[in-house]
Protein backbone atom coordinates (compact mmCIF):
# COMPACT_ATOMS: atom_id res chain seq x y z
CA UNK A 1 0.00 0.00 0.00
CA UNK A 2 1.31 3.32 -0.84
CA UNK A 3 -0.04 7.07 0.13
CA UNK A 4 -0.94 9.23 -2.80
CA UNK A 5 -1.65 13.33 -2.54
CA UNK A 6 -3.86 13.62 -5.31
CA UNK A 7 -2.77 16.69 -7.52
CA UNK A 8 -5.54 17.45 -9.99
CA UNK A 9 -8.32 16.12 -12.36
CA UNK A 10 -7.61 14.66 -15.44
CA UNK A 11 -10.79 13.06 -17.27
CA UNK A 12 -12.93 9.87 -17.46
CA UNK A 13 -13.08 9.93 -13.80
CA UNK A 14 -9.39 9.54 -13.03
CA UNK A 15 -7.43 12.34 -10.73
CA UNK A 16 -3.70 12.22 -11.69
CA UNK A 17 -0.88 11.45 -8.42
CA UNK A 18 2.46 11.39 -8.54
CA UNK A 19 4.58 8.35 -6.86
CA UNK A 20 8.63 7.60 -7.48
CA UNK A 21 8.43 9.76 -10.43
CA UNK A 22 5.56 8.37 -11.85
CA UNK A 23 2.77 9.52 -12.65
CA UNK A 24 -0.43 7.77 -11.12
CA UNK A 25 -4.27 7.43 -12.07
CA UNK A 26 -6.84 6.96 -9.68
CA UNK A 27 -10.43 7.05 -9.44
CA UNK A 28 -12.97 7.56 -6.70
CA UNK A 29 -11.22 10.67 -5.39
CA UNK A 30 -10.86 14.57 -5.60
CA UNK A 31 -8.07 17.01 -5.90
CA UNK A 32 -5.79 17.73 -2.90
CA UNK A 33 -6.63 14.49 -0.81
CA UNK A 34 -4.10 12.56 1.03
CA UNK A 35 -5.13 8.96 0.39
CA UNK A 36 -4.18 5.33 0.84
CA UNK A 37 -3.81 3.23 -2.48
CA UNK A 38 -2.40 0.06 -4.09
CA UNK A 39 -1.30 -0.43 -7.46
CA UNK A 40 -2.92 -2.37 -9.67
CA UNK A 41 -1.60 -2.02 -12.87
CA UNK A 42 1.19 -0.27 -14.92
CA UNK A 43 0.85 1.88 -18.07
CA UNK A 44 2.50 0.53 -21.39
CA UNK A 45 6.26 0.77 -21.40
CA UNK A 46 5.27 1.54 -17.80
CA UNK A 47 5.49 4.81 -18.23
CA UNK A 48 1.98 5.44 -15.97
CA UNK A 49 0.66 3.35 -13.06
CA UNK A 50 -3.16 2.70 -12.11
CA UNK A 51 -3.97 3.20 -8.74
CA UNK A 52 -7.34 1.53 -6.93
CA UNK A 53 -8.48 3.52 -3.71
CA UNK A 54 -8.04 1.64 -0.43
CA UNK A 55 -9.39 4.74 2.59
CA UNK A 56 -9.12 8.53 2.28
CA UNK A 57 -6.83 10.27 4.91
CA UNK A 58 -7.63 13.31 4.44
CA UNK A 59 -10.55 14.44 2.76
CA UNK A 60 -11.36 17.27 0.31
CA UNK A 61 -13.92 19.51 2.06
CA UNK A 62 -15.75 19.20 -1.33
CA UNK A 63 -16.28 15.14 -0.40
CA UNK A 64 -19.74 13.98 -0.10
CA UNK A 65 -20.97 11.05 1.05
CA UNK A 66 -22.26 8.76 -1.60
CA UNK A 67 -26.01 8.57 -2.33
CA UNK A 68 -25.64 5.72 -3.43
CA UNK A 69 -24.72 2.03 -1.83
CA UNK A 70 -23.04 0.66 -4.61
CA UNK A 71 -20.53 3.76 -5.39
CA UNK A 72 -16.79 3.04 -5.54
CA UNK A 73 -18.07 -1.26 -6.19
CA UNK A 74 -20.14 -0.53 -9.21
CA UNK A 75 -18.36 0.55 -12.36
CA UNK A 76 -21.42 2.73 -13.77
CA UNK A 77 -20.88 5.58 -12.18
CA UNK A 78 -17.52 8.21 -11.62
CA UNK A 79 -18.95 10.93 -9.19
CA UNK A 80 -21.05 9.70 -6.62
CA UNK A 81 -18.78 11.21 -4.40
CA UNK A 82 -18.69 14.69 -5.67
CA UNK A 83 -21.61 17.36 -5.35
CA UNK A 84 -23.55 18.71 -8.26
CA UNK A 85 -21.29 22.10 -7.82
CA UNK A 86 -17.96 20.01 -7.59
CA UNK A 87 -19.07 18.15 -10.85
CA UNK A 88 -19.88 21.12 -12.52
CA UNK A 89 -16.40 23.13 -11.79
CA UNK A 90 -14.22 19.93 -12.77
CA UNK A 91 -15.93 19.49 -15.99
CA UNK A 92 -15.55 22.89 -16.71
CA UNK A 93 -11.41 22.51 -15.68
CA UNK A 94 -11.04 19.53 -18.11
CA UNK A 95 -13.19 21.03 -21.00
CA UNK A 96 -10.49 24.16 -20.57
CA UNK A 97 -7.65 21.59 -20.57
CA UNK A 98 -9.04 19.87 -23.75
CA UNK A 99 -9.22 22.79 -25.98
CA UNK A 100 -5.36 23.71 -24.66
CA UNK A 101 -4.02 20.86 -24.71
CA UNK A 102 -5.78 19.06 -28.03
CA UNK A 103 -6.96 22.15 -29.78
CA UNK A 104 -4.32 24.67 -29.08
CA UNK A 105 -6.38 27.60 -28.26
CA UNK A 106 -4.19 29.53 -26.24
CA UNK A 107 -6.79 31.51 -24.91
CA UNK A 108 -10.94 30.70 -25.47
CA UNK A 109 -13.97 31.91 -23.45
CA UNK A 110 -15.92 29.08 -22.16
CA UNK A 111 -19.65 29.62 -21.05
CA UNK A 112 -19.62 28.27 -17.01
CA UNK A 113 -21.02 24.67 -17.34
CA UNK A 114 -25.20 24.65 -16.84
CA UNK A 115 -27.05 21.78 -15.39
CA UNK A 116 -30.55 21.20 -15.46
CA UNK A 117 -32.64 23.11 -12.88
CA UNK A 118 -32.94 21.54 -9.51
CA UNK A 119 -30.43 18.90 -11.02
CA UNK A 120 -29.50 15.89 -7.97
CA UNK A 121 -28.17 13.70 -10.52
CA UNK A 122 -30.37 11.29 -9.36
CA UNK A 123 -33.29 9.77 -11.15
CA UNK A 124 -32.32 11.12 -14.28
CA UNK A 125 -31.16 8.26 -16.60
CA UNK A 126 -34.61 7.41 -18.87
CA UNK A 127 -32.48 3.87 -19.81
CA UNK A 128 -30.11 1.34 -18.28
CA UNK A 129 -28.56 -1.94 -19.17
CA UNK A 130 -28.12 -4.61 -17.11
CA UNK A 131 -25.98 -7.74 -17.64
CA UNK A 132 -27.52 -10.69 -15.42
CA UNK A 133 -25.89 -12.83 -13.22
CA UNK A 134 -25.89 -16.77 -13.11
CA UNK A 135 -28.83 -16.59 -10.72
CA UNK A 136 -30.81 -14.39 -12.96
CA UNK A 137 -30.08 -11.34 -11.29
CA UNK A 138 -29.41 -7.34 -12.70
CA UNK A 139 -25.80 -6.44 -12.22
CA UNK A 140 -23.38 -3.74 -13.46
CA UNK A 141 -19.61 -4.39 -14.31
CA UNK A 142 -16.85 -3.08 -12.09
CA UNK A 143 -14.79 -0.18 -13.81
CA UNK A 144 -12.52 -1.75 -16.64
CA UNK A 145 -13.76 -5.71 -15.47
CA UNK A 146 -16.26 -7.95 -16.38
CA UNK A 147 -16.82 -9.07 -12.55
CA UNK A 148 -20.56 -8.06 -12.16
CA UNK A 149 -21.61 -6.10 -9.08
CA UNK A 150 -25.55 -7.53 -8.77
CA UNK A 151 -28.00 -4.18 -8.24
CA UNK A 152 -31.28 -3.86 -6.62
CA UNK A 153 -31.69 0.02 -7.64
CA UNK A 154 -29.93 2.33 -9.62
CA UNK A 155 -30.12 5.85 -7.61
CA UNK A 156 -29.49 7.56 -11.62
CA UNK A 157 -32.32 5.72 -13.63
CA UNK A 158 -35.93 7.28 -13.34
CA UNK A 159 -37.63 5.73 -10.01
CA UNK A 160 -40.37 3.97 -13.09
CA UNK A 161 -37.45 1.86 -13.64
CA UNK A 162 -36.55 0.92 -10.11
CA UNK A 163 -40.06 0.20 -9.96
CA UNK A 164 -39.27 -3.61 -12.12
CA UNK A 165 -38.41 -6.43 -10.63
CA UNK A 166 -34.52 -7.60 -10.02
CA UNK A 167 -33.85 -10.73 -10.51
CA UNK A 168 -35.28 -13.87 -12.38
CA UNK A 169 -33.81 -12.91 -15.60
CA UNK A 170 -32.42 -15.13 -18.03
CA UNK A 171 -28.98 -15.75 -16.31
CA UNK A 172 -25.89 -14.63 -18.30
CA UNK A 173 -27.50 -12.14 -20.35
CA UNK A 174 -28.04 -8.61 -21.12
CA UNK A 175 -31.45 -6.61 -20.55
CA UNK A 176 -32.32 -2.88 -21.08
CA UNK A 177 -34.95 -0.54 -19.16
CA UNK A 178 -36.35 2.42 -21.19
CA UNK A 179 -38.75 5.01 -19.73
CA UNK A 180 -40.90 6.90 -22.51
CA UNK A 181 -42.68 9.68 -21.72
CA UNK A 182 -45.87 7.48 -20.71
CA UNK A 183 -44.44 3.82 -20.78
CA UNK A 184 -41.64 1.62 -19.16
CA UNK A 185 -40.32 -1.11 -21.69
CA UNK A 186 -38.02 -4.21 -20.45
CA UNK A 187 -35.92 -4.91 -23.59
CA UNK A 188 -34.08 -8.58 -23.74
CA UNK A 189 -31.58 -9.20 -26.47
CA UNK A 190 -34.35 -12.22 -27.90
CA UNK A 191 -36.75 -9.11 -28.87
CA UNK A 192 -37.78 -7.15 -31.53
CA UNK A 193 -37.30 -4.02 -30.77
CA UNK A 194 -40.66 -2.25 -30.05
CA UNK A 195 -41.11 1.90 -30.74
CA UNK A 196 -41.40 4.03 -27.32
CA UNK A 197 -42.50 7.71 -27.34
CA UNK A 198 -40.98 10.97 -25.86
CA UNK A 199 -42.81 14.27 -25.64
CA UNK A 200 -41.97 17.98 -24.64
CA UNK A 201 -43.08 21.40 -25.02
CA UNK A 202 -41.01 20.78 -28.67
CA UNK A 203 -43.25 18.28 -29.77
CA UNK A 204 -43.34 14.12 -29.89
CA UNK A 205 -41.83 11.72 -31.52
CA UNK A 206 -40.94 7.65 -31.57
CA UNK A 207 -38.03 6.31 -31.19
CA UNK A 208 -37.22 2.52 -31.82
CA UNK A 209 -36.72 1.86 -28.11
CA UNK A 210 -33.52 -0.11 -28.33
CA UNK A 211 -32.04 3.31 -30.49
CA UNK A 212 -30.31 6.22 -30.12
CA UNK A 213 -32.68 8.90 -27.73
CA UNK A 214 -30.62 11.66 -25.53
CA UNK A 215 -30.52 9.37 -21.84
CA UNK A 216 -31.26 12.56 -19.35
CA UNK A 217 -34.89 12.92 -19.15
CA UNK A 218 -34.74 16.61 -19.49
CA UNK A 219 -31.91 16.35 -22.19
CA UNK A 220 -33.77 17.03 -25.55
CA UNK A 221 -35.76 19.67 -24.13
CA UNK A 222 -32.74 21.30 -22.98
CA UNK A 223 -30.49 20.57 -26.52
CA UNK A 224 -33.27 21.88 -28.12
CA UNK A 225 -33.39 25.17 -26.45
CA UNK A 226 -29.80 25.59 -27.06
CA UNK A 227 -30.27 24.75 -30.62
CA UNK A 228 -32.78 26.67 -31.94
CA UNK A 229 -30.81 29.79 -29.53
CA UNK A 230 -27.64 29.51 -31.56
CA UNK A 231 -29.06 28.31 -35.04
CA UNK A 232 -31.45 30.97 -34.85
CA UNK A 233 -33.69 29.73 -37.22
CA UNK A 234 -35.75 31.70 -39.78
CA UNK A 235 -38.59 31.61 -42.57
CA UNK A 236 -36.87 30.44 -45.96
CA UNK A 237 -33.61 28.76 -44.24
CA UNK A 238 -31.78 26.03 -45.70
CA UNK A 239 -30.80 24.09 -42.66
CA UNK A 240 -28.82 20.45 -42.48
CA UNK A 241 -29.47 18.33 -39.64
CA UNK A 242 -26.96 16.24 -39.88
CA UNK A 243 -26.10 13.18 -37.55
CA UNK A 244 -30.13 13.55 -36.78
CA UNK A 245 -31.68 10.45 -35.54
CA UNK A 246 -34.82 10.00 -35.10
CA UNK A 247 -35.59 14.18 -35.88
CA UNK A 248 -34.58 15.57 -32.78
CA UNK A 249 -33.86 18.80 -33.72
CA UNK A 250 -35.21 18.99 -37.59
CA UNK A 251 -38.69 18.87 -35.89
CA UNK A 252 -38.64 22.26 -33.49
CA UNK A 253 -36.52 23.65 -37.04
CA UNK A 254 -39.15 23.03 -39.43
CA UNK A 255 -41.69 24.28 -37.02
CA UNK A 256 -39.70 27.84 -37.73
CA UNK A 257 -38.37 28.35 -41.16
CA UNK A 258 -41.99 28.41 -43.01
CA UNK A 259 -42.74 27.24 -46.30
CA UNK A 260 -39.88 28.68 -47.81
CA UNK A 261 -37.19 26.74 -45.38
CA UNK A 262 -36.69 23.31 -45.75
CA UNK A 263 -34.79 21.24 -43.12
CA UNK A 264 -32.69 18.02 -44.68
CA UNK A 265 -32.05 15.50 -41.63
CA UNK A 266 -29.11 12.99 -42.60
CA UNK A 267 -29.19 9.86 -40.92
CA UNK A 268 -27.03 6.66 -41.47
CA UNK A 269 -29.33 4.34 -39.20
CA UNK A 270 -32.12 2.53 -41.14
CA UNK A 271 -34.71 2.05 -38.62
CA UNK A 272 -34.03 5.99 -36.90
CA UNK A 273 -34.10 7.21 -40.35
CA UNK A 274 -37.91 5.26 -40.67
CA UNK A 275 -38.73 6.70 -37.35
CA UNK A 276 -37.79 10.50 -38.66
CA UNK A 277 -40.24 9.86 -41.39
CA UNK A 278 -42.88 8.73 -38.95
CA UNK A 279 -41.87 11.61 -36.55
CA UNK A 280 -41.34 14.22 -39.15
CA UNK A 281 -44.45 13.09 -41.45
CA UNK A 282 -46.55 16.47 -41.06
CA UNK A 283 -43.80 18.79 -42.57
CA UNK A 284 -43.52 19.57 -46.15
CA UNK A 285 -40.72 21.35 -44.97
CA UNK A 286 -38.47 18.62 -44.28
CA UNK A 287 -36.56 15.81 -46.49
CA UNK A 288 -34.97 13.06 -44.47
CA UNK A 289 -31.87 10.95 -45.79
CA UNK A 290 -30.77 7.99 -44.82
CA UNK A 291 -27.07 8.38 -45.85
CA UNK A 292 -23.34 8.63 -44.64
CA UNK A 293 -22.82 12.62 -43.27
CA UNK A 294 -19.42 12.06 -45.04
CA UNK A 295 -20.69 10.80 -48.64
CA UNK A 296 -24.28 12.80 -48.53
CA UNK A 297 -21.80 15.94 -48.54
CA UNK A 298 -20.23 14.82 -51.63
CA UNK A 299 -23.53 15.81 -53.36
CA UNK A 300 -22.47 19.46 -52.74
CA UNK A 301 -26.40 20.32 -50.79
CA UNK A 302 -26.84 24.00 -50.73
CA UNK A 303 -27.21 25.48 -46.85
CA UNK A 304 -26.73 28.74 -44.88
CA UNK A 305 -27.17 26.76 -41.52
CA UNK A 306 -26.37 22.99 -39.98
CA UNK A 307 -26.47 21.71 -36.90
CA UNK A 308 -24.24 18.67 -36.52
CA UNK A 309 -24.52 16.20 -33.65
CA UNK A 310 -21.99 13.45 -34.09
CA UNK A 311 -21.16 10.45 -32.40
CA UNK A 312 -18.39 10.26 -29.55
CA UNK A 313 -15.88 10.10 -32.04
CA UNK A 314 -16.68 13.59 -33.28
CA UNK A 315 -16.39 14.30 -37.59
CA UNK A 316 -13.59 13.56 -39.80
CA UNK A 317 -11.67 15.65 -41.24
CA UNK A 318 -13.94 15.07 -44.93
CA UNK A 319 -16.78 16.24 -43.20
CA UNK A 320 -15.58 19.41 -42.28
CA UNK A 321 -13.79 19.68 -45.60
CA UNK A 322 -16.91 19.47 -47.47
CA UNK A 323 -18.78 21.64 -45.02
CA UNK A 324 -16.33 24.18 -45.48
CA UNK A 325 -16.83 24.26 -48.81
CA UNK A 326 -20.44 25.10 -48.92
CA UNK A 327 -20.35 28.90 -50.30
CA UNK A 328 -23.75 29.68 -48.52
CA UNK A 329 -22.91 27.96 -45.20
CA UNK A 330 -22.44 30.42 -42.36
CA UNK A 331 -23.59 29.15 -39.28
CA UNK A 332 -22.67 25.47 -37.79
CA UNK A 333 -24.20 24.50 -34.33
CA UNK A 334 -22.12 21.47 -33.12
CA UNK A 335 -23.57 19.20 -30.40
CA UNK A 336 -20.92 16.77 -28.73
CA UNK A 337 -20.49 13.98 -26.19
CA UNK A 338 -17.04 13.99 -26.12
CA UNK A 339 -14.86 17.30 -25.57
CA UNK A 340 -11.60 15.85 -26.68
CA UNK A 341 -12.83 14.98 -30.06
CA UNK A 342 -14.59 18.40 -29.70
CA UNK A 343 -11.44 20.13 -29.05
CA UNK A 344 -10.03 18.32 -32.06
CA UNK A 345 -12.25 19.34 -34.54
CA UNK A 346 -12.94 23.08 -33.48
CA UNK A 347 -9.28 23.22 -34.05
CA UNK A 348 -9.58 21.91 -37.82
CA UNK A 349 -12.73 24.66 -38.19
CA UNK A 350 -10.98 27.61 -36.77
CA UNK A 351 -7.92 26.66 -38.96
CA UNK A 352 -10.39 26.66 -42.06
CA UNK A 353 -11.43 30.70 -40.96
CA UNK A 354 -14.27 29.14 -38.16
CA UNK A 355 -14.85 31.95 -35.51
CA UNK A 356 -15.91 29.96 -32.27
CA UNK A 357 -19.17 32.21 -30.78
CA UNK A 358 -19.60 30.33 -27.82
CA UNK A 359 -18.87 27.08 -26.18
CA UNK A 360 -22.18 26.20 -23.77
CA UNK A 361 -21.16 22.78 -21.63
CA UNK A 362 -24.39 21.51 -20.72
CA UNK A 363 -24.44 18.89 -17.45
CA UNK A 364 -26.68 16.11 -19.21
CA UNK A 365 -24.74 13.21 -17.62
CA UNK A 366 -24.17 13.90 -13.62
CA UNK A 367 -22.34 11.37 -11.96
CA UNK A 368 -20.00 10.17 -14.40
CA UNK A 369 -17.11 11.67 -16.38
CA UNK A 370 -19.20 12.68 -19.45
CA UNK A 371 -20.33 16.08 -20.42
CA UNK A 372 -22.70 17.49 -23.74
CA UNK A 373 -21.29 20.50 -25.29
CA UNK A 374 -23.32 22.90 -27.32
CA UNK A 375 -20.67 25.26 -29.74
CA UNK A 376 -21.76 28.27 -32.53
CA UNK A 377 -19.81 28.46 -34.90
CA UNK A 378 -19.61 31.30 -37.73
CA UNK A 379 -17.65 31.90 -40.82
CA UNK A 380 -15.27 34.52 -40.44
CA UNK A 381 -15.86 36.09 -44.43
C1 LIG B 1 -25.32 11.52 -30.86
S1 LIG B 1 -26.53 10.78 -31.89
C2 LIG B 1 -27.56 12.18 -32.23
C3 LIG B 1 -28.93 11.92 -32.76
C4 LIG B 1 -29.94 13.07 -32.66
N1 LIG B 1 -29.37 14.33 -33.05
C5 LIG B 1 -30.51 13.15 -31.25
O1 LIG B 1 -30.04 13.98 -30.46
O2 LIG B 1 -31.43 12.37 -30.94
C6 LIG B 1 -25.63 10.50 -33.33
C7 LIG B 1 -26.39 9.89 -34.48
O3 LIG B 1 -25.51 9.82 -35.61
C8 LIG B 1 -25.79 8.63 -36.33
N2 LIG B 1 -24.56 8.37 -37.12
C9 LIG B 1 -23.40 7.81 -36.70
N3 LIG B 1 -22.48 7.83 -37.69
C10 LIG B 1 -23.08 8.43 -38.76
C11 LIG B 1 -22.64 8.75 -40.07
N4 LIG B 1 -21.39 8.46 -40.47
N5 LIG B 1 -23.50 9.37 -40.90
C12 LIG B 1 -24.78 9.66 -40.49
N6 LIG B 1 -25.25 9.38 -39.25
C13 LIG B 1 -24.41 8.76 -38.39
C14 LIG B 1 -26.11 7.62 -35.26
O4 LIG B 1 -26.88 6.55 -35.80
C15 LIG B 1 -26.90 8.48 -34.26
O5 LIG B 1 -28.28 8.46 -34.56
Amino acid sequence: MIQLEILRYAAGGQCVARHENRVVFIRGVLPGEIVNAEITSEGKGGRFLIADLISVITPSPLRIAPPCKYAGNCGGCDWQHASIETQVQLHGEVIQDQLNRIGKFDQIKIEPVLSVPGETGLGYRSRVRYATTNNGESAMRKHGSNELVPIDECLIAEPRLNEITTSNWRPSSEITLVAGSDEVLVLTDREIVPQISYSNRHGQWVVPAGDFWQVHKDAPEVLIDSVLKFLDPMSGDQIGDLYSGVGLFALPIARKIGRDGLVTAVELDHRANKAADQNLKDFDNVQTVESDVAIFLKSRPVFNKVVLDPPRSGLNNSVIRSLNSIASLNQIVYVSCDSGTLARDLRSFADLGWQIKVIQPLLLFPMTAHIETVVHLSKVS
